[in-house]
């Protein structure tokens, strides 16, 4: 609507607060556009129309622009959207620490990141606060209560195709606002004034990116199909980069949790809403599961490495709360640096631990809640000891076949991850999804939010691939009530028990292996923030029995991973890293993945 530059480029200019923001932050990559005085010039010329704006609550709504890499002094946060990363930047100024920052990001990401931000979805935050304390909360989808484990096979035992992935019986029970108000009690700021700027997104309209009107168009048919009320997702003639997205019923249940609190969303008006769009697809959730559905704080995952180093990160139902841990740990102690970044030695030794650890995800893990998992065995020293003795230095590993790791829809991945970091030194990661892209494609009809599709993440049945290829067993089947599995991986480490590098990103399995390997990028290649964030990644995860790379791997490397024994396969993009590093005291460098909308926003 405002000067828009091109398709996707909108010029910020008419916030005092982000003009304050450029005066302490240096753009890297697009230092170009933010010269003092185009922008004064900008300042000048837009200040009439800024007022109309204002006055809607969200000035940056219609002309915002992504920021991929910052430097900055005291506070930041990263996350898929600039308007989400803004949202969590006006907490800061406005005396919020990072958990509050966190808050206002996630309920942004609900309005202007559709794909995967929501409220009907799940995730977990991860949080190194400045008194020292340690959170883990886990406000994971959990089954309904009249899920039943063979509720997604045939009369023959078979899995009906598609059935756990799209629609109402997708869907499980949703976590996410009762997580936020878990997340609330570390918060300094009012619910109200949290939530204000996605109501505010959510009623008066954000202009949207060029791939967001992508992936909107892309999935105009499965919203006609699983919605009997015809969403605002689909625009007749298709969506294009700079149209405006309202969402008022989205920003009418937003108002409800804002004036009712949790009950807003998991009682009255809300929960018959969603009970009504239940009836209405035969799905199963009831008012007893939107009602007795409660976030969990547990005990996050710490570990060592290489003793100056406190790695934090989330436990079951992420498998990446014991994966990472056993895949930091096996090579702990390798000579990686000296291997080198993408070189045969270094990517065969952590494709072999990644495979390894995978193995044992598919056999062992699930909800501990459930089904009793030997946490402290597998992370133990002595049993990593003993996988390492499976690794052949020269060859291939092979993957002990039980299932075809068929990956059958991986172009609709589809989660999201943000990180904060506030001046006091409070760190919050939190990763975020509704599994596939836009979830079930079931909006609530009159509630304006999309609900997941996480019932795929349980196993199905033993051995079947879910839609990430992943295969479970007994740990993971479906039980009522029970958190399916997942790979999301939000994490934390600590230089010598002081932040420093905040992390995490979408991508289903590939989660666990792009945390570790960014980890390793910058603990032992030394690389930059940036580099960590944006070189290739690579994914093995036992079955299939494939060394997935992304696109810019280099060719030489690639043939001869495949002259001992690797078979490969290119993939078009593994996740979308966010990145906070704090260098030391008053030196952060926020990154945003180069491969989306991502944006980086601090001062
Ligand atoms: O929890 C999980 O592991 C999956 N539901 C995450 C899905 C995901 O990351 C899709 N995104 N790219």
């Amino acid at each position: 609507m405002l000067l828009s530059l091109d398709s996707s480029v909108f010029i910020p200019v008419n916030d005092l607060r982000l003009i304050q923001q450029f005066l302490f932050c240096n753009s890297i990559k697009n230092r170009r556009m933010y010269k003092p005085a185009g922008h004064l010039f900008s300042f000048l010329f837009l200040l009439p129309i800024s007022f109309s704006i204002r006055a809607q609550g969200f000035p940056e709504a219609y002309h915002y622009k992504m920021v991929k890499s910052i430097d900055c002094k005291h506070g930041a946060v990263v996350s898929a959207h600039p308007l989400a990363s803004q949202a969590g930047l006006k907490m800061l100024y406005a005396g919020g620490n990072a958990v509050d920052a966190a808050i206002a990001t996630q309920l942004a990401l609900a309005v202007v990141y559709p794909g995967a931000g929501n409220i009907g979805g799940g995730g977990f935050l991860v949080a190194s606060l400045s008194g020292g304390k340690m959170v883990a909360i886990d406000f994971r989808e959990k089954a309904p209560l009249g899920a039943k484990k063979d509720m997604y096979l045939n009369a023959q035992g078979n899995p009906v195709p598609g059935l756990s992935e799209n629609g109402h019986m997708a869907s499980g029970v949703p976590g996410t606002i009762a997580g936020i108000f878990a997340a609330l009690k570390y918060a300094k700021l009012p619910i109200q004034k949290l939530i204000a700027p996605a109501i505010a997104l959510a009623k008066f309209g954000f202009v949207i990116t060029a791939s967001e009107a992508r992936n909107l168009n892309g999935t105009e048919q499965e919203f006609r199909k699983y919605n009997s009320v015809l969403p605002a997702f689909v625009k007749p003639g298709g969506w294009k980069a700079g149209d405006t997205l309202y969402q008022k019923d989205l920003a009418r249940t937003l108002e409800r949790i804002r004036d009712f609190g949790i009950k807003g969303f998991y009682e009255g008006e809300t929960a018959r809403l969603i009970v009504e769009e239940m009836k209405r697809g035969h799905g199963i959730i009831n008012y007893d599961d939107l009602k007795t559905y409660t976030a969990k704080e547990r005990v996050p995952v710490q570990f060592t490495y290489k003793d100056i180093y406190t790695v934090i990160t989330m436990p079951l139902p992420s498998s990446g709360g014991v994966i990472l841990p056993q895949m930091m740990k096996m090579v702990e102690n390798k000579p990686l640096a000296s291997y080198g970044f993408e070189t045969v030695k270094s990517v065969h030794l952590m494709t072999e631990v990644e495979r390894l650890a995978y193995a044992d995800r598919a056999s062992w893990l699930g909800d501990q809640d459930f089904f009793k998992i030997p946490v402290k065995t597998l992370t133990s020293e002595s049993y990593l000891a003993e996988r390492m003795k499976l690794i052949n230095p020269d060859s291939a590993g092979n993957s002990l076949m039980i299932a075809a790791g068929k990956i059958s829809n991986p172009e609709s991945e589809e989660t999201t991850h943000f990180d904060v970091y506030d001046k006091d030194g409070n760190s919050v990661a939190v990763t975020t999804t509704l599994n596939g892209g836009y979830g079930s494609r079931t909006v609530v009809a009159g509630g304006g939010f999309l609900l997941n599709n996480e019932m795929d993440d349980f196993s199905i049945k033993p051995g079947v691939p879910n839609m990430y290829g992943a295969v479970g067993g007994e740990a993971n089947a479906i039980v009522p009530e029970k958190r399916m599995l997942s790979s999301m991986t939000p994490t934390i480490v600590l230089r010598n028990g002081q932040p420093f590098i905040i992390v995490g990103t979408p991508g289903g399995t590939t989660i666990t292996t792009s945390v570790f390997q960014t980890l390793v990028d910058l603990l032992e290649f030394n690389m930059t923030p940036q580099d960590a964030v944006n070189k290739p990644k690579f994914h093995h995860q036992w079955l299939p029995d494939v060394l997935f790379v992304e696109k810019g791997f280099p060719e030489t490397v690639l043939e001869d991973l495949e002259k001992i024994g690797y078979k490969t396969k290119i993939r078009e993009a593994i996740g979308r890293t966010e990145l906070i590093v704090v260098h030391s005291p008053g030196h952060i460098t926020a990154v945003a993945d180069k491969r989306g909308d991502d944006t980086a926003a601090g001062y």
